[in-house]
């Protein structure tokens, strides 16, 4: 039972923020590198870094230069990073072949950095967006994105991560079913202890545009993605999927995108009590530089509270293109 909120004076509310040991004592959430995946994209060359112009401060890296950022991320106390291929027209296909290619670009940076930086987790994405010629997370045949030969491309692309050796594979594809199809092939091939971060409330968003451009697909994208990704509209619709993915096997999940979605990771978290995490996607970075950079808000106390919200919010941990950056203002005491 809530004690009756006495009236003021003898409540003073104020009394509790009045200093910076105080409000440290009451705050009622913490944030640290702890809780933070760093998204990272991977493209081909060596020594390079290139800037993606609609995600200031954010790269598409070569391999050796992202394995120099797991190993910058692991200084930090960042737990995990996550990879995403820039792949160049010749290995978009109709038949997505790439996706399970051994020596792909995702592959070799996993092997890369597992060799050089063993302690960091290594998230991958499955879907095959990276690898279609219609910049699709599955299959298209006659207009519709088909679903179950789309789970049989993802199966594939899910066991070649787990052969290069990925801690958590993280399917963000949103076909029917590709949670318990992995989880069974993994099983069956020995890979018993690879993770799956279920992109379980993945909604059809507009925050993904600046995402599209980093690793190649706008161009690519004919349509959208509403027949598969999530209507903006909807909540008992993600608790749904969320009991299915867990369900079918999936260790732990994730809500995208994360700001709007903010009643969505507090919903999944009190209903299924699973480790639970959400993705600040492209859009929602670019907005907070954007604005930043324009000098209409304070970036690093806007990027701080973002991520804070997330916690306050329920979530476990947050998938973000701050994540060095924030870790490094907390290296600082901020
Ligand atoms: C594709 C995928 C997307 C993102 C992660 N994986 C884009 C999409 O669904 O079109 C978006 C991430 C971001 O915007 O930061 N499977």
């Amino acid at each position: 039972m809530k004690p009756t909120q006495a009236a003021f004076p003898a409540t003073r509310l104020r009394r509790t923020r009045s200093t910076p040991a105080i409000r440290a004592l009451v705050a009622e959430n913490t944030l640290t590198p702890a809780d933070l995946i760093w998204p990272v994209f991977v493209r081909d060359g060596e020594g390079v870094e290139e800037p993606v112009p609609s995600m200031p401060g954010v790269m598409r890296r070569s391999v050796d230069k992202v394995v120099e950022a797991a190993r910058e991320a692991h200084d930090l106390g960042i737990p995990a990073i996550c990879l995403f291929p820039y792949t160049g027209a010749a290995n978009r296909t109709a038949d997505c072949a790439e996706a399970w290619n051994p020596d792909n670009l995702s592959n070799r940076a996993t092997r890369a950095i597992k060799d050089a930086v063993p302690d960091i987790v290594v998230m991958t994405d499955v879907a095959l967006d990276p690898y279609s010629d219609t910049g699709h997370d599955g299959f298209v045949v006659d207009g519709e994105i088909v679903n179950d030969q789309t789970v049989e491309a993802l199966v594939r692309q899910a066991l070649s991560q787990a052969q290069a050796g990925v801690d958590i594979i993280g399917p963000s594809d949103m076909m029917d079913g590709r949670i318990g199809a992995i989880r069974t092939a993994l099983e069956a091939e020995g890979h018993q202890n690879v993770m799956l971060l279920s992109y379980a409330a993945k909604y059809a968003s507009a925050f993904y545009g600046p995402f599209r451009d980093a690793v190649g697909a706008s161009g690519a994208l004919k349509g959208d993605k509403k027949t598969y990704q999530m209507n903006p509209a909807n909540t008992d619709e993600a608790l749904r999927c969320v009991a299915r993915d867990l369900a079918e096997g999936a260790d732990m999940v994730m809500v995208k995108p994360g700001m709007p979605y903010l009643d969505i990771c507090r919903r999944v978290k009190d209903e299924f009590a699973a480790p639970t995490f959400a993705y600040q996607v492209s859009g929602e970075y670019a907005m907070i530089q954007a604005a930043a950079m324009q000098g209409w808000i304070d970036g690093e106390r806007a990027m701080m509270e973002s991520l804070m919200a997330f916690k306050r919010a329920g979530c476990d941990g947050v998938l973000s293109y701050f994540a060095p950056a924030a870790a490094r203002l907390m290296q600082n005491g901020r």
